[in-house]
């Protein structure tokens, strides 16, 4: 039987790169990260985060994205799911849809279409949204931001929006947590939302 690909999503200040730490801990998966993961995504991901990309246009930014995720998918996420391993990974597909396909407006049918090229048609099995309110999370990022942190209140409106669309949308893929508690109340309800969904097969 396959491992389990679990993907944990929200916006810039959710506290979701700790819940998907914390998840990957419990289920004694393995933790990776988008955009990155790998030698060649860490490097793109410098490059689309760095404040000092400023030329860099929105159709560039979204294939640096879809490119490092191509090599993530390739080189980490599927030989561990051959494995039987089961991974977590802190953002993946429906990060693209909702921060360039709805956040920057480049449409979210054609961003899932080259998402879906880069992973060879790979998506997550479950998909953990991290639900705040927009002044929580803008709270929540404080000070030192990145390029696409920068982006502008309206943006990370349209992502939450977003994110919560999709989750509506497709209910028996997305377990929507509210992060709004402590980081501890949040790892808990995370933890039963994901075990309550894949049962005793999440420690297989
Ligand atoms: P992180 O800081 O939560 O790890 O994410 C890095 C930033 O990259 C965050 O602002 C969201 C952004 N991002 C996208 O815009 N599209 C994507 O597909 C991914 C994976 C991340």
């Amino acid at each position: 039987m396959p491992g389990h690909f679990i993907t944990v999503e929200g916006p810039d200040g959710s506290g979701k790169s700790t819940q998907a730490r914390l998840l990957a801990e419990h289920l004694g998966a393995i933790y990776t990260r988008e955009p990155g993961g790998t030698k060649l995504g860490e490097k793109l991901r410098n490059m689309v985060l760095d404040p000092n990309s400023e030329a860099l246009s929105d159709h560039a930014e979204a294939l640096m994205i879809a490119a490092a995720r191509a090599q993530h998918v390739e080189e980490v996420v599927i030989p561990a799911i051959e494995q039987d391993k089961n991974v977590v990974s802190d953002r993946f597909i429906e990060s693209s849809v909702a921060y360039q396909g709805y956040g920057r407006g480049l449409g979210p049918e054609k961003i899932l279409e080259i998402s879906l090229f880069a992973t060879q048609n790979l998506q997550a099995d479950l998909i953990v949204l991290i639900d705040i309110d927009a002044p929580l999370a803008a709270n929540r990022r404080g000070k030192n931001l990145d390029r696409i942190e920068k982006a502008g209140d309206d943006f990370h409106s349209r992502v939450m929006d977003a994110y919560r669309m999709m989750a509506s949308d497709d209910p028996g893929r997305w377990v929507v947590i509210d992060g709004s508690g402590t980081v501890n109340e949040v790892s808990r309800k995370v933890i039963a939302g994901v075990e309550s969904r894949l049962g005793k097969h999440a420690r297989d």
